[in-house]
């Protein structure tokens, strides 16, 4: 391996998955209903959330955010994925369109710190069969919801990944770190 490629490599930053989902595997319920995600914890969110300086979402999780008092993650860049070509950009986010897979391998390479890839489920599959996510975050809460937005949407391809570790909450909430396999 070249010098240079292998600076590239180290300096390259990492594309993070950190999200929650129901045991059954939804990250929103029915009618995207999302009040069954506790959040009387930390979780860990504030340690990750200090590790990041991007976030990338889609554009069904970004319309969401804009129900909440205020936009989540104001001292972030934050890209926001969508075919419509003209929507316009505010102080808050960058909206992308054309080839995301492309634009996210490009942002892995530019310097800074890692990325958080925010979701929702349409996203992730996008970003997983591209083998973009290089780990994921992923809080199991002990509920069945029974339907919702899964957590990869449509039919993702097979992908192992290898468990770094996992944590468990007074709450039942159970974490689980894992990391792409090469
Ligand atoms: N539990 C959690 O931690 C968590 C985290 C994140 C999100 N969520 C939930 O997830 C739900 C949304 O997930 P979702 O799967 O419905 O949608 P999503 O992945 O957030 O967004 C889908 C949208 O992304 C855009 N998009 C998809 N593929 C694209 C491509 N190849 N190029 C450009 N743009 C593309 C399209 O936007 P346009 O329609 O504008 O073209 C599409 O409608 C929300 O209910 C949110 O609450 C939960």
């Amino acid at each position: 391996m070249a010098a240079g490629t292998l600076s590239l490599y180290h300096c390259m930053r990492k594309l993070v998955l950190f999200i929650a989902s129901s045991l059954d595997g939804y990250i929103a319920g029915g009618d995207e209903q999302i009040d069954w995600l506790f959040t009387d914890q930390d979780y860990g969110y504030s340690n990750f959330y200090d590790s990041i300086d991007t976030t990338i979402s889609g554009y069904k999780t970004y319309r969401l955010s804009l129900s909440f008092d205020s936009f989540p993650y104001p001292d972030k860049k934050n890209y926001v994925f969508t075919r419509d070509s003209s929507r316009s950009d505010t102080e808050l986010v960058q909206f992308i369109s054309g080839d995301i897979v492309q634009f996210t391998r490009e942002l892995k390479q530019q310097p800074g710190r890692d990325i958080w890839l925010v979701g929702g489920g349409e996203i992730n599959t996008v970003m997983l069969d591209a083998g973009l996510i290089d780990e994921i975050v992923l809080s199991i809460h002990p509920v069945i919801v029974g339907q919702g937005i899964p957590l990869f949407g449509g039919a993702p391809a097979l992908r192992h990944f290898t468990t770094l570790d996992t944590t468990t909450f007074s709450t039942g909430l159970v974490q689980l770190k894992l990391g792409a396999t090469p």
